[in-house]
């Protein structure tokens, strides 16, 4: 079943998408050569805490971390470690959730570490392209998948694939609703998209294969084939006037 939001609702839910948004850019600031992720982890946890939201990602099915944070073949959910320090030339995809005042906000970046390879550039570019492509169908009237579609055929027209193992959610009083919002497959399906409804929406993109694997610690998703991937996700509200990210810094 999905829920629709009130306008009232919205707003609670833009104030957590504005948190999360602004925990991004501490992370922007902090990534760089020799800063550890689980160091990013508590930076982004002390920070969520100082403003009264709740880390929506620990001890959810036992995650024990506040953010994914997912290093080069690590397409999704690499758990913070001491052990892994950030390299120049690498990328490293950040997830964020939060809860203010009962209601979620989601959001994944991937940044770049340092000076990264022409060709990495391009990963990045794309895979925050397609996020956008798939917002600009999240619009009244069209159909869920109208937004799958323009993911895939923009991450492919480039050469890359789409990841199919994990996909987007509804979102709002709990992190995961429906729909579930895949990356890829045909236009014109699944539900009609009515103001109100509010989604995460995530592309998982891949330099080579879409294939998948987790690891023995069963969170760490890689690439099969080693490749890297990169993760861009908002969280976005459906409006008479158009998609509205929540979990933007600006507007
Ligand atoms: N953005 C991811 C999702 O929506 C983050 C979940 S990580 C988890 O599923 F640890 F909470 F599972
Ligand atoms: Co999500």
């Amino acid at each position: 079943m999905i829920i629709l939001k009130s306008s009232d609702e919205l707003l609670a839910m833009r104030r957590a998408g504005l948190v999360v948004a602004r925990a991004h850019e501490l992370v922007r600031e902090m990534v760089r050569p020799g800063v550890t992720t689980l160091q990013i982890d508590q930076a982004v946890e002390e920070f969520l805490r100082k403003e009264n939201a709740i880390p929506a990602f620990k001890g959810y099915h036992g995650y024990p971390a506040t953010i994914c944070a997912s290093v080069n073949e690590v397409v999704v959910h690499g758990i913070p470690s001491s052990d892994v320090v950030l390299e120049e030339g690498s990328i490293i995809g950040v997830d964020i959730g939060a809860f203010v005042d009962g209601f979620c906000g989601d959001s994944a970046w991937t940044y770049p570490v340092g000076e990264v390879s022409e060709e990495v550039k391009t990963l990045l570019k794309v895979g925050e392209e397609a996020l956008y492509s798939g917002i600009a169908q999240a619009v009244v009237g069209n159909r869920l998948s109208d937004i799958s579609y323009a993911v895939q055929q923009y991450a492919e027209s480039f050469g890359f694939s789409v990841v199919r193992d994990f996909v987007g959610h509804g979102i709002g009083r709990k992190m995961h609703e429906d729909p579930p919002v895949p990356n890829f497959g045909p236009p014109g399906r699944g539900p009609r998209l009515k103001a109100g409804m509010t989604l995460a929406i995530e592309p998982m993109i891949n330099a080579g294969g879409y294939e998948v694997e987790v690891l023995e610690d069963n969170w760490t998703a890689v690439t099969r084939d080693g490749s890297w991937s990169v993760h861009f996700e908002h969280t976005v509200a459906i409006t008479d006037d158009g998609p509205q990210v929540l979990t933007s810094l600006q507007e």
